[in-house]
């Protein structure tokens, strides 16, 4: 089957057959298929669409790219969590360790940051050390000592996702339904988990800006798990402005320690303790929402889950020391804070748009290949609904060089709104 054929039906809105679709993700995978055939198929996908059928022979196909994980011999029941993608979210880094804690295996296929959104493996790789490559192999035996392990796609495992997601990071083709179900999907399928909590973000900083658009990736992530015998859930969260303070990848390590700690802020602490709830009770360990919302907490307030989150770290490599010693983690050298120009009551803060600035501060990429700098990013001050006096201080920009902070500045110039009378804080689910 050509490639050209396949990628010219997709364009004309045609609907692809299975064949068509494993044939596709074969030859892109082996390197028959080149990367410009895979973004204009990625392209005609985006703006065509296409069928429920369709997803879910890309899902499997992309499945079958690499190895599926067994983990039935090493825990009766694993449990994974994914996040569609949003600004500032570092959920990952705090729930993981809080239901690992709690007794319930997780394991986790993560990605890499996408459009302007953050990774969860970047956030990791900004921890010295830490080894996100891990061979299927050394996975199962990390879950098996110690009930928590988070990876990237690999030789093994999915690796059409691999190549496919880094494609779509920087050519325009994230925000399609389709692609991001099955992108998500095949990874978990593969990752071996039974029981899926999916925390689906809504707003200006994901990549579904309305309920509607959320629900129904929702609707289509649920059931292509359900096809393949996963339980599945899925939650619907609020991405009108970041979640949390901080925007960067060792930014936002740092803030998912102290929010492992008893600290950090109330929107993420918050959000972290409901999806793990969401968890504990999807694999059987809570029998209420009531008790799986307490034990999370509990996990949290005494300590347990950071001392999970420090041997997890440990085990993949990473230099843990980096909990009691922040300044291990890497630090931009130039620090630069904007303040308010009038008092007033925070209405809008563009998560879309500090996103971006965090790209473009070098905190993601532009081109497939590019390294990232670990070190920048934005933390924010406020979040929407605080009063805010003249001249208070409203976010700080995390640079290489002040020349690449007041781009960033002047990016951000418009990313705040503030309103005379008094706004109510946005829910942080629907
Ligand atoms: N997360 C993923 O793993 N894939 C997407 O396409 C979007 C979010």
């Amino acid at each position: 089957m050509r490639a050209v054929e396949i990628i010219e039906k997709k364009r004309d809105g045609g609907e692809l057959s299975a064949e068509e679709i494993a044939s596709f993700i074969d030859g892109y995978v082996s390197g028959e298929i080149a990367d410009y055939q895979a973004a204009a198929w990625a392209m005609a996908i985006l703006l065509r669409g296409m069928s429920t059928r369709e997803t879910v022979d890309l899902t499997m196909a992309m499945v079958r790219s690499g190895e599926t994980l067994d983990l039935s011999a090493i825990a009766p029941l694993v449990v994974d969590k994914h996040s569609t993608g949003g600004v500032g979210d570092k959920t990952t880094l705090v729930v993981a360790p809080i239901v690992a804690a709690a007794g319930l295996p997780v394991v986790k296929m993560s990605g890499r940051g996408l459009g302007f959104t953050g990774g969860t493996l970047d956030k990791l790789e900004a921890i010295p050390g830490m080894d996100v490559s891990l061979s299927a192999e050394r996975f199962r035996e990390v879950v098996q000592r110690h009930g928590i392990a988070v990876v990237g796609q690999t030789a093994d495992l999915v690796p059409a996702d691999g190549k496919l997601y880094a494609l779509r990071d920087v050519t325009g083709t994230v925000p399609s339904l389709p692609l991001i179900a099955s992108s998500i999907m095949s990874k978990k399928i593969a990752g071996g988990a039974d029981a899926i909590v999916l925390d689906v973000k809504v707003g200006n900083g994901a990549f579904m800006e309305t309920l509607e658009e959320a629900r129904a990736l929702a609707e289509l992530m649920i059931r292509i798990g359900q096809g393949v015998g996963r339980a599945v859930t899925a939650l619907l969260s609020d991405m009108s402005q970041p979640l949390g303070y901080a925007i960067g990848n060792a930014l936002e390590v740092s803030e998912a320690i102290a929010c492992l700690q008893g600290g950090g802020p109330h929107d993420l602490r918050e959000h972290c303790v409901a999806v793990a709830a969401e968890m504990l009770l999807l694999g059987h360990v809570a029998t209420d929402p009531e008790s799986a919302r307490s034990m999370a907490t509990a996990e949290l307030d005494s300590g347990r889950a950071l001392r999970k989150f420090e041997e997890w770290i440990a085990a993949q490599g990473g230099d843990s020391r980096v909990i009691g010693e922040p300044e291990r983690l890497p630090v931009a050298p130039c620090q630069q804070t904007v303040a308010a120009t009038r008092a007033g009551h925070i209405e809008r803060i563009d998560a879309r748009a500090f996103g971006l600035a965090c790209v473009e501060l070098g905190g993601g990429r532009e081109r497939k290949d590019d390294p990232i700098d670990p070190s920048v990013g934005l933390v924010l001050h406020v979040k929407v609904g605080d009063a805010v006096a003249q001249g208070q201080p409203v976010y700080t920009i995390h640079a290489r060089t002040v020349a690449s902070a007041t781009v960033a500045a002047q990016r951000l110039a418009a990313a705040i709104d503030l309103s005379e009378i008094e706004v109510l804080p946005p829910p942080l689910f629907f």
